[in-house]
């Protein structure tokens, strides 16, 4: 769970918000904080001068990992980021040659991704403002969609998102997502020994809410099971053909909010889900 408190926040805690006020909540949330997240995590993630794609906060890179096929069979072909940020996933694939479009809920972030695309580089990526529960484009014209923590563990409605993606995926289509692990639910968001204690079921899917004075939501994610995850996945339509849990590696340092060696080293921080629409 991203921890960010903003001088706004007077209470954090699990209360029932639905989708329409998730949505509202996280997009004037990363509107106030993408400035900092950018200057926090900007570099990690693949600054102007390199472009980079990380799965998560243990570093893994899809130049290694190959989760969306090998990187030689991306040049030409249509690829989707959701939930994108400053764009850094879209920003390595276009340099790969893929043709990228990339959006998000927030201005702000787009604002960062606009002022890293270089017009007159390799790596252009097509930037919109939309929200992943209604995706402004037209059914099978995608062959690759992907995602870093982006959207899918913030929405109420992830289901509807996954069936959105599968949408827009063309027959014979992969779409590859990283999110908070399921197990990470049960555990305080704390770097160190704390974050080692159970202190609340894995099975309340109680959204986590920030709040302000009037009660009104600031910042919402909400927590699938792995088992739901699975399920929606297969509800939507795709063929689930691997499930990757990143171990962190012996040379990062770098803690990201609740994610740091300590953990990482016992328990895994990041689920990434590969999936394939049927067909092609
Ligand atoms: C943790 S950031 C990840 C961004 C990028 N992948 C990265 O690694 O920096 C999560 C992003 O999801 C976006 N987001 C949250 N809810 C969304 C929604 N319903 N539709 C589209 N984007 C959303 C936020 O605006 C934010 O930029």
């Amino acid at each position: 769970v991203i921890l960010q408190k903003g001088e706004l926040v007077a209470d954090v805690g699990r209360r029932f918000v639905d989708a329409d006020e998730t949505a509202q909540a996280n997009r004037r949330w990363w509107d106030s904080a993408a400035d900092d997240y950018q200057a926090e995590h900007g570099a990690f993630l693949g600054g102007p001068d390199q472009a980079r794609f990380i799965w998560g906060p243990e570093g893994l890179d899809e130049e290694h990992a190959q989760l969306l096929g090998p990187t030689s069979a991306l040049a030409g072909r249509r690829v989707l980021e959701i939930g994108c940020g400053a764009a850094p996933c879209g920003r390595w694939l276009a340099a790969q040659g893929a043709f990228t479009v990339a959006f998000d809920l927030s201005a702000r972030q787009l604002r960062h991704a606009q002022l890293l695309n270089d017009p007159k580089g390799p790596g252009t990526v097509g930037l919109v403002q939309a929200d992943a529960r209604q995706i402004p484009i037209r059914d099978a014209s995608i062959e690759f969609a992907c995602s870093a923590y982006g959207a899918l563990p913030f929405v109420a409605d992830s289901a509807m998102v996954l069936g959105e993606i599968h949408r827009v995926l063309r027959p014979g289509g992969r779409l590859v997502f990283s999110v908070t692990h399921p197990v990470r639910w049960a555990l305080p968001d704390d770097p160190g020994p704390g974050g080692l204690t159970i202190s609340s079921s894995y099975f309340d899917r109680t959204p986590y809410v920030e709040s302000d004075a009037d009660g009104r939501a600031t910042y919402v994610e909400h927590h699938r099971t792995f088992g739901d995850r699975v399920r929606e996945i297969v509800a939507a339509g795709f063929t689930l053909t691997d499930v990757v849990e990143p171990e962190w590696p012996e040379d990062n340092p770098r803690t990201w909010g609740g994610w740091s060696p300590l953990r990482g080293r016992l328990i895994p921080g990041t689920a990434i889900f590969v999936c394939d629409k049927p067909g092609g």
